[in-house]
């Protein structure tokens, strides 16, 4: 199999999450190629530019997307029925280097930043302390997935009504070996200034607006450090160098 492909990919499952988010499983071959962190472009009748999803869950044959509606894409994918299909080209991008899975590791998502980490997690189970932030109890999701991969979970709201009332920034276990996010920019920044401090890996996520999701229109570049050239910075592309980066490498400024 390719490095990535498209396929019509049929919808086995859709459930509704919380008012704006929906969890949709589909079967496909593409499962067999996915890595954790990598994302697909999914085709949304009437619309030139496919949306990224990232991967959720892998399983042998199926792959598990949790998306909020954020604008008419989401919204008509938000539609779909069970038994349809998506015209999925997957798997995308540079997902996350997990290493030694016997380390002790901290996953930290944010909100919509949270479904990209299951599958990692998952793989990594009981040596994983999964840190959740949402804006409320009603913002609240993929707990008891975190839970059955067996993971030790710290779950934190906004607002305090579910969970730890705080910033998923402030409760960074001591013995963490690594960090991996996923979320709000200011969030990463946060982590990857405790993670340097710590002098532990962290590697983080990021967002960018997609066009061709492959690395040839140049549509989603991020500033990346680099000592290649004087100024310090060069540009990457989300899709391709990403969407999974050292937060070393990144220029949050
Ligand atoms: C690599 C990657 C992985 C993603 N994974 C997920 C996921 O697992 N679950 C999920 O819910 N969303 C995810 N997104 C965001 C998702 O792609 C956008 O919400 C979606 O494309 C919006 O399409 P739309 O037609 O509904 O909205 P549009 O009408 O295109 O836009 C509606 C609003 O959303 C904003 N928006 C659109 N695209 C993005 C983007 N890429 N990043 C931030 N804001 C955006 C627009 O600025 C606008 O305010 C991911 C994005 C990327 C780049
Ligand atoms: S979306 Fe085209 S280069 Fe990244």
């Amino acid at each position: 199999m390719k490095k990535y492909d498209v396929q019509s990919c049929q919808i086995l499952s859709k459930k509704q999450l919380t008012e704006d988010i929906y969890d949709v499983v589909v079967r496909t071959e593409l499962a067999r190629i996915a890595q954790p962190g990598q994302f697909a472009q999914i085709y949304v009748e009437g619309k030139t530019l496919r949306r990224p999803i990232s991967i959720c869950e892998i399983g042998e044959d199926t792959l598990r997307f949790v998306f909020q509606v954020r604008g008419d894409g989401t919204d008509r994918l938000s539609h779909s029925q069970v038994g349809e299909s998506w015209n999925i080209l997957a798997p995308l991008g540079h997902g996350f280097s997990l290493g030694d899975l016997s380390r002790k590791v901290c996953f930290v998502g944010g909100g919509i930043g949270v479904p990209p980490l299951l599958e990692a997690a998952r793989r990594f189970g009981s040596q994983a302390t999964v840190i959740t932030g949402f804006r409320n109890k009603d913002a609240v999701i993929l707990q008891e997935d975190f839970q059955k991969a067996g993971c030790r979970l710290i779950l934190t709201t906004d607002d305090g009504s579910a969970g730890e009332h705080g910033l998923v920034t402030q409760f960074l276990p001591e013995d963490c070996q690594a960090i991996f996010a996923c979320g709000p920019t200011p969030m990463l920044k946060a982590l990857a200034a405790q993670a340097e401090k710590k002098g532990i890996p962290c590697q983080i996520s990021l967002e960018e607006r997609m066009a061709c999701g492959v690395g040839a229109c140049l549509g989603c570049a991020c500033k990346l450090k680099t000592q290649e050239n004087p100024a310090g910075w060069k540009y990457g592309h989300v899709c391709k160098d990403g969407p999974v980066f050292d937060s070393r490498e990144v220029d949050f400024e």
